[in-house]
């Protein structure tokens, strides 16, 4: 059953009693699911003569309530649930007929409750965002805050440094040998806490130098240094591509990763600045990997379509994919590692992924994540069958394309994804291949770059 509503085609579906596999439901959750369809026959009785549901089913309605869509209306924007129309003769005669309704009430009031990360999620699903510019834009207190509130990533950072100062310093030099520790890119100055309490926890000695080019977060730094730290820190307002220390660093740290890995330019950072890590030094980060995977979805589709940017389907959106089917696992897509021992440092990029689609679709873009290793064994991932439990500063990316392309089951989706760059700025192009041929999205960074 289809409906029109404000420019959008929304739809209801019919929940029968045997419930198809469960690719084919994931991928009707990835539609604008306006109403359910729940007939009266698909529910069984209990003991006590009510209709109650099969536990498939009740897995079913859990996900059908987390599915929202946002209308609007003359500018005004509204989020709305999925309807359940209940259909079909009353099969639970001794008992009410408001008594399916009140089941569902039940359901509703005993789901699942939400994850740490739905949680931080509430409000922003399908929403599209700009990604950060960190380097070309100084970030706000308020964006440092919401990063500093993650409760993951700081004491991944933690382990990580933690497991290098252990690896770099014997037992028997613990009070000789201080570690040059350089906090590249410092914001208002969690991963100097986090690189403090693990030489702390390792019973180890370190010099910090909190290297900051932003000069709103410099002055928090400051007064951390004055309130807190000390002499053992010394807070420098600088580019990292442009500072000349006075002594060379033991180990790097840093986070300028993007929702994508490199899309903050962290690999332009980094080889800028690592003339000063000493010979056999350690960047944490060590190494970070893209990933790319097709997706079909109506709803982002029209959100996209819905932006008021000229060329809004050449740039990549961060957003919490909500309404949306992932067609095939994603796969890796461009690794940087730190240092960067190539001869001649190049962070262009070019890679062609391809994907086996097991059932008729549409393809609308392809979902971005990231890995990165930190130190080691000690990772952060974003990538949703291995995403690091609890942490919420990174959302997906969305690279959307121009004109859908039909799928059909046993087809092979290829694209192309290229990173370029000009000296001055970066950028994504990306293309379709297979089984048709897309629009070279973004060419020569005409409508997204990101500035250097
Ligand atoms: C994603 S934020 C991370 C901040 C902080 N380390 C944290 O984890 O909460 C990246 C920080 O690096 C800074 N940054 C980016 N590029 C830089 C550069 N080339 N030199 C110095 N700082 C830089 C930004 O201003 C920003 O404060």
């Amino acid at each position: 059953m289809l409906s029109l509503l404000s420019n959008y085609l929304l739809l209801a579906i019919e929940v029968g009693a045997d419930l198809p596999g469960s690719n084919v439901i994931d991928r009707w959750l990835g539609e604008p699911i306006k109403a359910a369809i729940l007939p009266t026959s698909i529910f069984l009785t209990n003991k006590k003569g009510f209709p109650v549901l099969s536990k498939v089913h009740q897995r079913l309605i859990f996900r059908l309530f987390k599915v929202t869509f946002t209308l609007e209306v003359s500018e005004m924007q509204s989020v709305t649930l999925v309807q359940f129309v209940i259909s079909g003769s009353h099969h639970h005669s001794e008992k009410e007929f408001c008594s399916y309704l009140q089941y569902l009430e039940y359901l509703s009031q005993n789901r699942p409750p939400p994850n740490a990360y739905e949680m931080f999620a509430k409000g922003y699903e399908d929403y599209l965002q700009s990604p950060l510019q960190p380097l070309m834009d100084n970030l706000e207190s308020q964006t440092y805050e919401v990063f500093e509130k993650d409760p993951v990533k700081y004491s991944q950072y933690q382990q990580a440094v933690y497991k290098c100062l252990l690896d770099r310093v014997p037992e028997e030099e613990k009070e000789t040998n201080t570690q040059i520790l350089m906090v590249l890119g410092a914001g208002r100055g969690p991963l100097v806490n986090a690189s403090i309490r693990a030489a702390k926890q390792a019973e180890r000695l370190i010099k910090v130098y909190a290297v900051e080019k932003n000069p709103n977060a410099v002055i928090t730094l400051e007064g951390w240094r004055y309130e807190e730290w000390g002499s053992q820190v010394t807070v420098v307002s600088s580019d990292m591509r442009e500072w000349n220390p006075p002594e060379k660093a033991d180990i790097i740290v840093s986070e300028l990763l993007g929702s994508f890995g490199d899309n903050e330019l962290s690999p332009e950072c980094l080889d800028g600045a690592q003339h000063f890590l000493k010979e056999g030094g350690v960047s944490i980060p060590g190494e970070y990997t893209s990933y790319l995977a097709p997706i079909s979805s109506s709803k982002l589709y029209n959100e996209v379509r819905a932006c008021r940017e000229k060329a809004q389907f050449e740039m990549p959106y961060v957003v919490r994919l909500h309404n949306f089917h992932q067609l095939s696992n994603p796969l890796p897509c461009f690794i940087f590692q730190h240092p960067n021992k190539d001869p001649v440092i190049d962070n262009n990029r070019y890679c062609c992924l391809k994907y086996n689609i097991k059932l008729n679709t549409v393809l609308h873009g392809f979902a971005g994540y990231f890995q990165t290793v930190l130190y080691k064994d000690v990772t952060l991932s974003i990538c949703p069958e291995s995403h690091s439990p609890g942490m919420f500063s990174w959302f997906p990316i969305l690279f959307p394309i121009k004109q859908p392309i039909p799928l059909k089951e046993g087809d092979t989706v290829c694209v192309r994804f290229w990173r370029c760059n000009n000296g001055k700025k970066v950028w994504y192009e990306w293309a379709v291949t297979s089984p048709i041929c897309s629009a070279i999205h973004n060419p020569t960074g005409r409508s997204y770059t990101i500035g250097l």
